[in-house]
């Protein structure tokens, strides 16, 4: 495949970068007061205002044209078919199917999958009526008030992101807790705060091979028998994975057993039965309905013209700020509180999808992928790193989301919160000129000189390039729209980079690093490597006990 700096499409995009580098989002607002008009979509209750965004109708164009030269739509359809479009792993990449309300058959290797997708759906649906009903108990019969989750990455994100973003529409007589980090401290704090007799733990695990889940997991386990005997664990354990004999060596239950399928990534499986959690917290109708939210944002990907289609011009967007304007990195923000892990659980998904460095065929890539990723709920980012967005050097694109309506019910906050919202992205648009200065300090009857001094301290460049995401409300159908819509942005950047965003090699050398490090971080002296010799002494001297 060329390379996509070779394609014509490339070339006349870097033409045209080198003519709007110069130019500031002042003059293009000047230019055109509609930008507002041409520049924004509403689809499915989200309003993208990409209106602040460092483009005119012909960037548009050209990017729409990069997309369409590099089979954006052929892909598409590919990765909806069930084409084995994860290249390096020979897998299909359905997470679509996962939420396909429509029920359409979706064929892989000759098996419709919507068989098993609704299977499994149902007996989710079983299991925490079950549990929510009081027909699913512990080992002493009493009923569960308290479920651990014990899963990473994949396995976690998506469930801390969503229970937070939808406290909501928690069930509440169960309480969710995550327990991911290897360190033990979760885990420890978790065990302090449940009853043994009233807990179930979930191990989310799509390979129940990894370090981390396991470890806790065992622990949970011996916690367990400890506290209720040898039997317990068979009535307070429940698994997802694909893995059914580590489940069985786990002594899972099969009727506590929930399985995925290779066709789905880990940062792709919370609409799996890897949701089991946020099901259990939730309820199972509003996890159906986050299902619904994303497959009417894959109906759209699939079928809406480019020039309409979220997903493909967030993701040309982004484009044009990595390749074209510099952009080394894109900070998320919303301002609502709830979606406080947004920013974490997207960046698993972007950075562990993009951050790739050779293309499909395994050639080394000549331009940029996927940017870092980051942010923090605003207000709250205003008043730590906004500085720097404001002010310092670093290329950063920002995304704004926001509902209208509060999650909380203090509306009014909400519309400060918004208020805060919409100017700081008009700070960052437009900036504050050397006259605007001028003016306020002289209005504060500042002697000239003092007044030359501070100039150059107070001006704010602007010119930082934005886009929106306003909805009425957050609840479980737009949040999964807007999973789903950060999935298919990330799939198209693939596309055009060329690069396989459903595997995660890069994972792994630390992983095996680890594993052969645990011996020697246990028992230092018998370290060989002279590269770690003076951290494990260190480690010798320091550990107590
Ligand atoms: O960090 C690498 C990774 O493989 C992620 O892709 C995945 O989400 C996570 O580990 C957890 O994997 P598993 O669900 O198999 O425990």
């Amino acid at each position: 495949m060329t390379q996509v700096t070779g394609t014509q499409e490339w070339q006349a995009l870097e033409k045209h970068a080198v003519g709007m580098r110069p130019i500031h989002l002042r003059d293009l607002f000047a230019q055109q007061a509609d930008r507002f008009a041409r520049f924004s979509r509403r689809e499915l209750n989200l309003l993208f205002d990409f209106s602040r965004q460092r483009v005119t109708e012909q960037t548009i164009a050209l990017l729409l044209g990069l997309a369409r030269v590099r089979g954006l739509e052929s892909r598409i359809a590919a990765m909806f078919s069930g084409e084995k479009i994860n290249v390096t792993e020979h897998r299909a990449v359905l997470h679509t199917a996962l939420r396909n309300r429509s029920n359409r058959a979706i064929t892989l290797d000759g098996v419709d999958l919507m068989t098993e997708v609704n299977a499994s759906l149902e007996r989710m649906r079983t299991f925490v009526d079950g549990v929510h009903g009081g027909r699913i108990v512990g080992a002493t019969g009493r009923t569960f008030t308290d479920i651990v989750n014990i899963g990473i990455g994949g396995s976690d994100l998506g469930i801390v992101m969503a229970t937070e973003a939808l406290a909501n529409y928690r069930n509440q007589n169960i309480r969710l807790h995550c327990v991911s980090n290897i360190d033990g401290v979760q885990l420890s704090d978790v065990l302090q705060q449940v009853e043994p007799a009233r807990t179930l733990f979930v191990v989310c695990s799509k390979t129940f091979s990894t370090l981390e889940t396991l470890t806790n997991a065992k622990l949970a386990r011996e916690w367990t028998v400890d506290h209720l005997g040898a039997g317990a664990p068979a009535r307070h354990f429940a698994a997802v994975s694909t893995n059914a004999k580590a489940m069985d060596a786990f002594l899972i239950p099969p009727q506590n057993r929930f399985t995925m399928w290779d066709w789905v990534g880990g940062r792709y499986s919370i609409w799996s039965a890897v949701g089991l959690s946020v099901a259990l917290s939730l309820g199972m109708d509003q996890f159906e309905l986050m299902l619904t939210g994303a497959h009417e944002m894959d109906e759209h990907f699939r079928t809406a013209p480019l020039e309409k289609n979220l997903p493909v011009l967030m993701g040309m967007l982004g484009v044009w700020n990595r390749n074209f304007l510099g952009m080394d990195s894109l900070a998320v923000l919303p301002y609502d509180q709830r979606l406080h892990r947004l920013p974490a659980y997207l960046q698993q998904l972007d950075m562990e999808s993009n951050g790739k460095r050779v293309t499909l065929d395994g050639s080394e890539v000549t331009y940029d992928t996927g940017a870092v990723l980051w942010g923090e709920p605003g207000s709250n980012a205003q008043h730590s790193f906004f500085q720097l967005l404001h002010q310092g050097t670093a290329k950063v694109a920002l995304d704004f989301l926001a509902p209208v309506n509060a999650s909380s019910k203090f509306q009014a906050q909400q519309n400060l919160a918004l208020a805060n919202c919409f100017g700081q992205a008009q700070a960052f648009a437009f900036g504050q000129t050397e006259a605007q200065v001028r003016a306020d300090l002289a209005a504060k009857n500042m002697p000239e000189q003092e007044i030359a001094r501070l100039i150059p301290h107070k001006l704010h460049p602007g010119n930082r390039p934005s886009s929106i995401i306003l909805f009425p409300r957050l609840g479980p159908k737009t949040l999964g729209r807007l999973i789903a819509l950060y999935e298919h942005k990330v799939f198209t950047q693939s596309v055009i980079w060329g690069i396989n965003a459903f595997d995660q090699w890069g994972v792994e050398l630390g992983k095996k690093l680890a594993d052969t490090l645990a011996p020697v971080v246990e028992k230092p002296e018998q370290n060989t490597d002279p590269t770690l010799a003076g951290l494990l002494q260190q480690v010798g001297q320091w550990r107590a006990g």
